[in-house]
């Protein structure tokens, strides 16, 4: 198939149907190309396959939900040569559908609109969950035409195919009028159903991360809550470590799995009281074994074993001072560790209601020795 020498898109027909560039090497104009011969059937075969494995890999690694169904609607039109598409979902309560992306310069008016299980084409495919070709919308009484109205779209044929992931249903795909009017055919139904997968795939691994996010976040609270009942006046204290650690960390530029480290390590850093119900959690910088038994606790829970080593020394000074000594000191202590350490040593002369004037001096006055000169910098200009 030849390639638009100005736009890049492959098509089969003497011009280019997204740009109007005539295709290489053809002098035929306005009508469509004569049948390939054998050999040019099979490397159009080729191309076209090509094509398809370069989307399916360009989805595959691309982890956002939304980007991954964008590309699948936008190489759906490609593939099937198709003027727009669109990707619904269906809602919780599993009785409507609602747009997620729709191409076209409407595209964000219909990602308000709602489309009832088994009303139009798209909610017959979402009632019956098989796949539809309707070549002329105009004498199929199941085409409401509201979409239609809303986007000020002409459909004239539709391919609609459900997207189901473990035999459930999760919406539905499809796309709109053959640029070059021919009918839909059973290899477009096949194109689209594939990609489709992909789509079904994607969104329920999204909802997957986003159910354990989740329970993650619900079993912190869990915990925290249950350490921190230790006494009342403890009440908040992971989540303020949290909140100062993780802004240190971001003065610091740290992201991605490090900054999560930082998060899980500051929420869940006194943990080990868990397992030493015996001492009152305000003797926590005198405790010298929580910071070994809250890692003990987390370090083999996939998710926070590396946060699991930060814990173990956040009650570690920058000379080396402090718990548990196994000669670490100064850089050589992880920078999550570093961090926490201030925080919880701040937090601590708060315990003991120090002005906040006498905690700056403290910390101004150990930087290069207890803290971190960097991180002490830090605290002392977002704290002022
Ligand atoms: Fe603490
Ligand atoms: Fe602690």
């Amino acid at each position: 198939m030849p390639k638009c020498t100005n736009c890049g898109f492959i098509f089969r027909y003497d011009k280019c149907p997204r740009c109007g560039t005539p295709a290489p090497q053809s002098g035929i104009k306005n009508a469509p190309a004569a049948p390939p011969p054998l050999a040019q059937k099979t490397d159009e075969n080729k191309s076209e396959l090509n094509q398809f494995f370069e989307i399916v890999c360009s989805i595959t690694t691309t982890s956002d939900v939304d980007s991954v169904l964008k590309k699948v609607g936008s190489a759906a039109e490609k593939l099937t040569l198709t003027m727009a598409s669109s990707i619904m979902l269906l809602d919780d309560d599993g009785k409507n559908l609602y747009f997620k992306v729709a191409s076209g310069d409407k595209g964000t008016i219909l990602t308000k609109l709602k489309v009832p299980v088994g009303e139009g084409i798209a909610g017959w495919v979402a009632a019956n969950k098989q796949p539809l070709i309707i070549q002329d919308v105009s004498v199929d009484a199941r085409f409401t035409g509201k979409i239609d109205s809303e986007s000020g779209f002409k459909t004239k044929s539709i391919l609609c195919v459900p997207l189901i992931a473990n035999d459930e249903l999760v919406g539905v795909a499809e796309v709109l009028n053959k640029i070059d009017g021919s009918n839909f055919t059973e290899n477009d139904k096949a194109i689209l159903t594939s990609l489709s997968n992909f789509a079904a795939v994607a969104i329920v691994n999204a909802k997957n991360i986003s159910g354990q996010q989740n329970f993650f976040a619900n079993v912190f609270e869990i915990l925290t809550t249950a350490f921190e009942a230790n006494d009342k006046r403890f009440s908040g204290h992971c989540f303020k470590v949290a909140q100062l650690s993780t802004a240190i960390a971001r003065e610091l530029n740290i992201t991605g799995s490090h900054y999560k480290d930082i998060y899980y390590a500051a929420v869940l850093h006194d943990v080990g009281f868990i397992a030493e119900p015996e001492y009152s959690i305000l003797e926590h910088s005198s405790n010298r074994v929580h910071p070994i038994k809250g890692y003990e606790m987390i370090k083999n829970i996939n998710l926070l074993k590396s946060a699991a080593g930060l814990i173990k020394y956040h009650h570690l000074m920058y000379d080396g001072s402090g718990f548990p000594a196994e000669g670490l000191k100064k850089e050589a202590i992880p920078v999550g560790s570093r961090i926490i350490s201030l925080v919880e040593a701040v937090e601590d002369m708060r315990f003991s209601v120090y002005p906040e004037e006498k905690i700056r001096q403290t910390v101004e006055s150990q930087k290069g020795i207890k803290f971190d000169p960097v991180i002490a910098d830090i605290y002392l200009k977002i704290s002022e």
